[in-house]
């Protein structure tokens, strides 16, 4: 048989996956994979149930059906205060997952090299490997997150293509500073980099942070390529709906990339999705409120184990320190975890460059009930490994 390809060789298949397919294996709580237990907003629910009847069912126009940019584009321009021209600026994409990787064929070419921030969503590695780019990682230390400057200045010496920023950042829940933005922004300039940024989480931001958005920053618009999705702000991550935007002469780019991809995003859904870019600035809040409270509830019930954690500021992550439990392989643990506790994670080691592996991540995307179950079944945690000898 011929051999596959090379590529495939330089890493896995998504961690985060696999432990959702061990938590049901072992009816698991699954705070692993990130995705809400929980409905939709019911507008959205209509909505499809109509579009799912009328349609339209056929191929929306490659780069995004004209209402949905339109509204998108309007929705986009209120929260950033940039001009978001919906026939210029926007690619619609099956969620960022996809408008990662168009971002990336459309910035790099093999060869270039691409700084990464370590932690980083495991996905970055695979886009950059998948276009033939060469990461640079760059180490963001627990427990604030923080770059160090020298470290960010000395990999932007080597001459990147482009930086990718995780922000609202998954899976260390930081949220850069406007302070740090301007100093990626004033190296970016400087080494003529591209900015292309997933801020999946942009709505998932804890008071008194706010998330800024790196496009808007001044003289930022002409270099970044920013990718977002419906996702996780409107909890329907299974709709893969996602979105490109970047000054006109990058989407023309874009536009290729994406459409010998996958041609587009499914056509009912984007339809329906016009509702929800349609809500008021009451439904962004509230979900923050919505956030706020799992939060709360979920970091109690880590106190009340006595389990040590660095606290999220965005996104729904949080990584739980497991070093006092001595278990020199935290995939092991992760799998104990699941097995003895009842709650599967996933073992930090996998969104490390660096040799990490005394960290697990849980999200807290789920009911409150749900919540209150996994963190019931974590405060047995202590007792259930005393004594454990680990491989
Ligand atoms: C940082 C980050 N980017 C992208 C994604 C995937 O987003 P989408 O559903 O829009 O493809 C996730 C999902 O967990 C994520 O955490």
């Amino acid at each position: 048989m011929p051999r596959t390809s090379g590529r495939l060789e330089h890493f896995t298949e998504s961690v985060i996956r696999r432990m959702t397919r061990v938590a049901n294996a072992h009816g698991a709580v699954n705070l692993s994979q990130g995705f809400p237990d929980f409905d939709p907003p019911e507008i959205l629910l209509q909505a499809a149930e109509r579009t799912g009847r009328e349609g339209p069912h056929q191929y929306a126009v490659t780069w995004g059906a004209a209402n949905f940019r339109a509204a998108l584009a309007r929705k986009q321009s209120r929260f950033t205060g940039l001009p978001i021209d919906p026939d210029e600026h926007v690619v619609v994409t099956c969620g960022s997952t996809e408008a990662m990787m168009v971002a990336m064929m459309t910035a790099c070419d093999p060869g270039d090299k691409v700084i990464v921030f370590s932690p980083f969503y495991e996905n970055y590695v695979a886009d950059a490997i998948l276009s033939g780019a060469e990461p640079i990682y760059v180490a963001l230390r627990p427990p604030d997150f923080a770059f160090d400057p020298n470290e960010l200045r000395k990999a932007f010496a080597q001459g990147p293509k482009a930086l990718i920023l995780c922000n609202p950042s998954n899976p260390s829940g930081k949220v850069f500073s406007r302070e740090e933005l301007l100093f990626i922004a004033k190296l970016a300039r400087e080494h003529d980099t591209f900015v292309i940024t997933d801020e999946v989480y942009e709505h998932i931001v804890y008071a008194p942070c706010e998330h800024l958005h790196f496009a808007a920053l001044p003289g930022m618009f002409e270099r970044t390529l920013t990718c977002s999705s419906l996702s996780k702000t409107y909890s329907i991550t299974g709709w893969r709906l996602g979105h490109l935007i970047a000054a006109p002469e990058i989407i023309r780019q874009a536009r290729k990339v994406h459409d010998f991809l996958t041609v587009g995003a499914a056509a009912p859904l984007q339809e329906a999705a016009v509702a929800a870019l349609a809500l008021p600035d009451s439904y962004y809040l509230e979900l923050q409120a919505l956030y706020t409270e799992k939060r709360a509830v979920f970091l109690h019930y880590l106190d009340e184990a006595g389990l040590s954690y660095t606290r999220p500021d965005g996104a729904y992550y949080v990584m739980v320190d497991i070093g006092e439990f001595k278990c020199p392989d935290d995939v092991a643990f992760a799998e104990w975890l699941a097995r003895t506790v009842g709650v599967a994670g996933v073992p930090g080691s996998s969104f490390f460059r660096e040799p990490v592996n005394h960290l697990i991540r849980f999200h807290f995307a789920k009911r409150l009930e749900t919540l209150r179950d996994a963190g019931t079944r974590l405060l047995g945690l202590r007792e259930k490994a005393r004594g454990v000898t680990w491989p």
